[in-house]
């Protein structure tokens, strides 16, 4: 083999180990990704690859896939926030024509899926499957279930009250606070000239996926098949298995075409494991797919949050000292924690104390940034709160207590960009229509690692890209299609990309925006080593040269320094004979990074007669060091916004504080953005190509609500402290400001 290699070393950091490996990688000389401005592929704007079979309908997502002879699945839920099944009556349903599997909380294997303790309404008490979804809807409807009701409580400050019922039998509601601090706060706001103290607050957030969470279940020789929407092929192989006490060899997960997950679709979900259930039960496949309201009510959530904080500044603007206490409800499970420092801002001195606290509400999940949106509305709201108090403007006190360069630098830009110098001094008056600029920022990590893949070429040219990731809806396909393209010079039509699918090399689940960081990098390796052994059976019989002089672009195989000598692809791989070349690869370090700040500005317009407010013009400045596809990562960005301002000004989960249950689990009272409401987006990349892939996904959502708050307050005068910012919260605040 002519192959020159070099040893590149590999850190890895799980459950707290690290360890260092060594692997041989291709030697070409290049560092990074090289020269990505005079690629055709990496880095530049190309359309999905599967756009075509989207738009057309042809792609099938989870829920249009149907398999011979399957039944549908429905799962009966606690209509009672805290209840007791006493007793459960399935004859009438086992009688109904077409069920063909119930089961029960006391049915073998059903105990973790199935409660008799119900501690939110929505949890999971029986399931059916029938030959169709009415008659499994009938069937649920027709199990008897005797309930005692239990007293309850759904919301964090309420649960925190002496007497309250306790959620779980053997801990308080509220957890121990966490602490973390720096420095001394009680000298520190002894020195600081200004302060300003605040409580805010943001509310229960859920996913509203598109594809509702859900799967098909189809046993074969005791072997399972998942068909399921989710963002983490792997984990729902190894839940599975662990679930059933099978093999993961004798599970397979298969995930194609996904409309989002935003985070709820990270693990193992229950009700994957309730239609295996009753697949085995039923002897045939089960699909069960989720309603909205199941999606609104069981899929999890980003928790609330209560946040009471007091900074303190000398009068120059310098940050001095920062205390924040705050709470949020995870529901049954899970914690509700925010970043525990002063988000994104230098502060000498600081206390922050944090409590998790239970309500009788669905579990917690993660969600687009979790804990990073909460605490950028409160921080970003009480800088601006501080710039108005200390008569300076906001951007100069962000910028004198940022220690971070990169975002400093992408607030000047977005500035000049946005046209921040022709924004008020101070608010406008509290009367008729009025626009406001506001600003906000946000950090995320981003980075990759822990990704396989696997490059086929066959003799006839054809070329096969396989990894085990998956593609949630922003364009991994894509971006796998691009690497194997630029590498090969071939068309992106001339790549098969293979996703999607356990029994392909593994890689993570797709949480964190750590997707594109992770599989470039290891389809990178593979393409170019798959491209250089390829290039080994003949570069020296046919060329006399080693298989580093020779590259392909346009079809061809070219020898570097002298282009007359070349043959086409198919010539080059039909020298495989006929065998086709396997390459296996893996992510590696040196193309790709993680930590990347987000930046927005924001222009509203505020009716003070109705306290609606409107967002007129956003400009989201990001970074994402390499950009490896401009039109998809732009995509991201819009997104992001979209997402944010729906968060910002419109959704939250309501509870009935007396039935305890959620009262718009559905898309007409739980509000998210419409195409009515889309505002004029530019997004503005802050390129940083010699940093190699950072993930997208999650930062462009997370300054969008404090500037929206900041642009209200700008617009006029009204100090708004808790979103949704809803009309009727406009108006206090305007009421609040003219009664001075
Ligand atoms: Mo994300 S909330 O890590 O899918």
């Amino acid at each position: 083999m002519q192959i020159k290699m070099k040893k590149v070393k590999i850190v890895t950091r799980r459950r707290g180990e690290t360890t260092e490996t060594w692997i041989d990688v291709p030697d070409t000389g290049e560092e990074g990704w090289g020269d990505v401005a005079g690629m055709k592929y990496v880095g530049q704007r190309h359309q999905r690859i599967d756009a075509v079979e989207k738009v057309t309908g042809r792609a099938k997502y989870t829920y249009d896939m149907k398999l011979p002879g399957m039944l549908y699945g429905k799962i009966l839920r606690s209509a009672y926030p805290r209840a007791r099944v006493v007793r459960i009556d399935a004859s009438k349903a086992a009688a109904l024509p077409g069920v063909k599997a119930i089961i029960l909380p006391d049915d073998e294997g059903a105990a973790d899926l199935l409660r008799r303790e119900c501690r939110y309404a929505g949890q999971e008490v029986a399931a059916v499957a029938a030959t169709t979804l009415e008659i499994a809807e009938d069937a649920m409807n027709l199990i008897e279930v005797q309930y005692t009701e239990l007293p309850f409580v759904v919301h964090a400050d309420k649960a925190l009250e002496s007497g309250a019922a306790q959620v779980q039998d053997d801990r308080p509601n509220g957890s121990e606070p966490r602490v973390n601090e720096q420095g001394d706060i009680n000298v520190g706001f002894a020195e600081s000239e200004v302060t300003v103290e605040a409580g805010y607050k943001t509310e229960v957030h859920t996913h509203v996926s598109l594809e509702t969470h859900g799967s098909i279940a189809h046993w074969e020789n005791g072997k399972l098949t998942v068909w399921a929407s989710t963002q983490a092929i792997s984990a729902t192989q190894g839940g599975l298995s662990q679930f059933f006490g099978i093999p993961n060899s004798d599970v397979r997960v298969i995930k194609d075409h996904m409309g989002g997950g935003f985070g709820s679709k990270l693990g193992p979900r229950p009700e994957y494991a309730v239609a295996a259930l009753l697949a085995r039960k039923a002897g045939v496949p089960v699909k069960l797919m989720l309603t909205r309201k199941e999606e609104h009510i069981t899929t999890g959530n980003r928790p609330d949050s209560f946040q009471n904080v007091k900074i303190g500044a000398k009068k120059n603007g310098k940050l001095v000292a920062y205390r924040r206490e705050n709470f949020g409800t995870g529901g049954i499970a899970g914690r509700a924690s925010i970043p525990g420092q002063p988000y994104l801002y230098e502060v000498p001195n600081f206390r922050v104390e944090q409590t998790d606290v239970y309500t009788h509400g669905g579990p917690q999940t993660a969600l687009r940034a979790p804990g990073h949106p909460q605490a950028a509305f409160a921080m970003e709201s009480v800088m601006d709160e501080l710039a108005a108090a200390l008569d300076m403007d906001p951007m100069a006190v962000r910028q004198m207590n940022d220690p971070d360069e990169t975002r400093r630098n992408m607030v000047t830009l977005g500035a000049e960009r946005f046209g921040w110098d022709k924004r008020r001094a101070t608010p406008g008056p509290a009367t008729g229509i009025q626009r406001g600029m506001g600003m906000g920022a946000g950090v995320w990590g981003g980075g990759g690692g822990r990704t396989k893949a696997e490059g086929v070429i066959h003799p006839d040219g054809s070329v096969e890209i396989r990894c085990g990731t998956q593609d949630v809806g922003v364009g991994t396909k894509t971006v796998i299609a691009q690497i194997a393209a630029e590498e090969f010079g071939l068309t992106l039509d001339d790549i098969i990309v293979k996703i999607g699918d356990t029994n392909y090399p593994p890689s993570g689940g797709s949480g964190g925006s750590t997707t594109c960081a992770s599989v470039s990098p290891a389809v990178k390796n593979t393409v170019q080593m798959a491209r250089l052994k390829l290039f080994d059976t003949f570069a020296s019989s046919t060329f006399g040269v080693s298989p580093h002089d020779l590259e392909a672009k346009d079809g061809k195989v070219y020898v570097k320094s002298d282009p007359s000598k070349s043959m086409t692809w198919q010539q080059a791989a039909a020298q495989l004979g006929d065998e086709p070349l396997v390459v296996q690869g893996q992510w590696v370090p040196g193309l790709s990074s993680s930590g990347v700040p987000a930046v927005q500005f924001i222009e509203v317009e505020v009716n003070t007669a109705t306290g609606v407010v409107k967002v007129v013009r956003v400009v989201a400045v990001n970074t994402s060091g390499l950009i490896m596809n401009p039109l998809l990562w732009e995509s991201q960005v819009n997104g992001g916004v979209l997402m944010g301002i729906g968060y910002g000004l419109y959704e939250e989960r309501i509870m009935d504080p007396r039935a305890g249950y959620m009262v718009n689990p559905n898309l007409e009272a739980y509000r998210v953005m419409g195409a009515m409401e889309i505002p004029e987006i530019e997004v503005v990349a802050y390129n940083q190509p010699e940093r190699g892939v950072i993930g997208i996904g999650e930062p462009p959502f997370i300054p969008t609500a404090p500037a929206i708050a900041n642009a209200v307050y700008n617009a006029c005068g009204a100090r708004v402290r808790a979103i949704p910012i809803t009309p009727d919260k406009v108006l206090a605040a305007l009421a609040e400001r003219r009664e001075g």
